[in-house]
């Protein structure tokens, strides 16, 4: 008996199919190493050919086709052809807060055979999970455009409630907690945004005076920013608001390799029926998009995620021995990585480690 995993694919734009194929490639590799395990990969067509053709990004039932699977793998949506609002709250955004997916999940490593853009670092010496709440926030759709010419005038309101920040606070002491983390870091910029963000070092204090047993410090985003460049080893688990984590996510990954290895993962701690959405931090990088340039690590990274997410630990930590070792040897690699290899040559070397495990 096999244990099969309805998975939906979501390759979406720029560079997210050629990225996606290769994380396939890897699960079934995996797949056929493990003999007792079957992904079942459904693809959706949609993104922003799909916009331009029907125009809507996804079909207006998306979520009740999705919510058959037990986890989206989705390479990336953006397109220059469509304004970047309308792509991303048409597709990506809507599957994050339809499902309530409140959990992102952003883990960056120095790993081996991977130089960093900042001097004297060591693999290991960067370590950071970052924990993004992704429901509320700067991302509240409440707002809006009036007037024309001189006279318009656009509010962006941000909400926080109490439910959602205490959940993801929580969420970020259990996690420290189950993987034998020693600190959490809460990062604000409640000295100037004086509801939403003193409403969250409120709960900041209130969970963690919870969890004796992990430190927690909060700091300022702008201050946080500055000294995770020049004192990185100083965070471990940090955890912010949307749009705060969302900027961070590209920092720590900037430090760790770049966009080209940063995975990420999206989920509902409390509701297990609903499916966890996969996505590079990365974007479709129009710049490097069909020419088959991209490091697809990040995606195969995020594919493992997946994988811890569905309980396969065991298949996930193959997968992960796999990529450590692949770049480790520094030879296969993309430009990113200073290699001149193609993104599918990346992922061939990774199946055939994955194959070697056998
Ligand atoms: P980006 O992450 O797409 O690219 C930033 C830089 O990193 C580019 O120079 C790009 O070539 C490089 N890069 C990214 N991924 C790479 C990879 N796998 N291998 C090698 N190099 C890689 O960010 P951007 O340029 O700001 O955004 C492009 C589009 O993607 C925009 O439309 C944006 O809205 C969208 N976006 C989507 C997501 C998502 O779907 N999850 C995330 C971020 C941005
Ligand atoms: C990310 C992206 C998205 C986000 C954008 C494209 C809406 O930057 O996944 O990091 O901020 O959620
Ligand atoms: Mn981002």
């Amino acid at each position: 008996m096999k244990t099969i995993y309805p998975i939906a694919v979501i390759p979406g734009d720029g560079i997210g199919g050629e990225v996606i194929t290769e994380g396939i490639k890897c699960l079934n590799a995996l797949s056929d190493v493990h003999g007792g395990l079957l992904f079942e990969f459904t693809m959706f067509p949609w993104g922003s050919d799909y916009f331009l053709k029907n125009g809507v990004m996804m079909p207006e039932d998306g979520l009740t086709i999705l919510k058959d699977f037990q986890a989206v793998y989705l390479g990336a949506v953006g397109d220059p052809r469509v304004p970047d609002d309308v792509t991303l709250h048409g597709l990506l955004l809507p599957i994050k807060m339809g499902f309530d997916l409140y959990a992102g999940l952003r883990p960056v490593y120095l790993h081996e055979g991977v130089s960093s853009v900042l001097a004297g670092m060591s693999p290991g010496d960067i370590d950071i999970v970052v924990i993004r709440e992704n429901t509320e926030g700067e991302y509240s759709n409440v707002g809006g455009i009036v007037g024309h010419a001189d006279q318009t005038l656009a509010v962006q309101s941000s909400v926080f409630t109490r439910k959602g920040i205490k959940r993801i606070i929580e969420y970020a002491f259990e996690y420290a907690r189950n993987h034998g983390r020693k600190k959490v870091t809460s990062l604000t910029k409640s000295n100037a945004q004086r509801y939403g963000m003193v409403l969250w070092d409120q709960l900041f204090r209130e969970v963690s005076s919870q969890y004796t047993d992990i430190r927690r410090e909060s700091k300022l985003i702008d201050a946080a920013c500055m000294d995770a460049v020049r004192n990185p080893g100083n965070y471990d688990v940090i955890v912010a608001s949307n749009l705060f984590a969302d900027i961070l996510s590209d920092l720590t990954a900037g430090i760790t390799g770049g966009m080209g290895l940063a995975p990420g993962g999206s989920f509902n701690p409390s509701d297990k029926t609903v499916p966890g959405l996969f996505d590079p931090v990365h974007g479709s990088a129009p710049d490097i998009a069909g020419k088959g340039l991209a490091n697809p690590i990040a995606a195969i990274l995020t594919a493992k995620m997946m994988l811890d997410f569905l309980g396969e630990f065991q298949t996930a930590d193959i997968l992960y021995q796999a990529v450590k070792q692949q770049l480790a040897e520094k030879k296969i690699r993309t430009g990113d990585l200073g290699g001149d290899a193609g993104s599918y040559e990346v992922g061939d070397d990774i199946v055939k480690i994955l194959q070697a495990v056998k």
